[in-house]
């Protein structure tokens, strides 16, 4: 499955913020929501917030955004998986996990030695794509939401 990563453009703006998730998957905020947070981090930190639109077989399917910060002071404040999510009509059939792959793919080919992420427990979903890409909790609970670590 051919999955692509693709900046956030005019060419696909409109499309990435019309994706969403069921009622029932209150985990994610909405892409409109994340597309203006990454403006306003790039802002203060240029280069900081990286979103993109997920392409499978050429076909838009979800939304990533990343925090990439190799010059931050704490070690854990450096390379986060800040948003995540495959529109509801899409999900179910292996997208997220192969999207999954190819983030973890991008952290390392820009040099990255770990990946953080946080997500609520009740996620059962995404818990198990996490644990299956090899992610860990780290035993810390932020604002109820657990932290995950993947070793690069
Ligand atoms: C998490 C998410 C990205 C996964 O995307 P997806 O395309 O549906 O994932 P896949 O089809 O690749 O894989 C789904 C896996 O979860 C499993 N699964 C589905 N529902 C589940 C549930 N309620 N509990 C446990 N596992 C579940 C599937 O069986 C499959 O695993 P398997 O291949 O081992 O059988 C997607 O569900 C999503 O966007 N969720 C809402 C937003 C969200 O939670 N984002 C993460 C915030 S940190």
């Amino acid at each position: 499955m051919k999955i692509v990563l693709k900046p956030i453009d005019e060419t696909n703006r409109d499309a990435v913020i019309a994706l969403s998730v069921r009622k029932d998957q209150p985990f994610v905020a909405p892409n409109d929501y994340s597309l203006k947070q990454a403006e306003e981090t790039n802002a203060e930190y240029p280069g900081v917030a990286r979103p993109f639109a997920i392409y499978a077989e050429d076909r838009l399917v979800g939304f990533c955004m990343f925090a990439f910060a190799p010059e931050a002071e704490d070690e854990d404040d450096r390379y986060w998986l800040w948003r995540f999510m495959i529109d509801k009509s899409e999900q179910g059939k292996g997208y997220g996990q192969a999207a999954l792959d190819e983030i973890i793919r991008y952290f390392r080919e820009h040099g990255a030695d770990v990946l953080y992420l946080s997500t609520e427990p009740e996620n059962e979903c995404g818990v198990h794509v996490y644990h299956k890409a090899g992610f860990q909790e780290t035993g810390e609970i932020d604002d109820g939401e657990a932290t995950f670590i993947l070793k690069l």
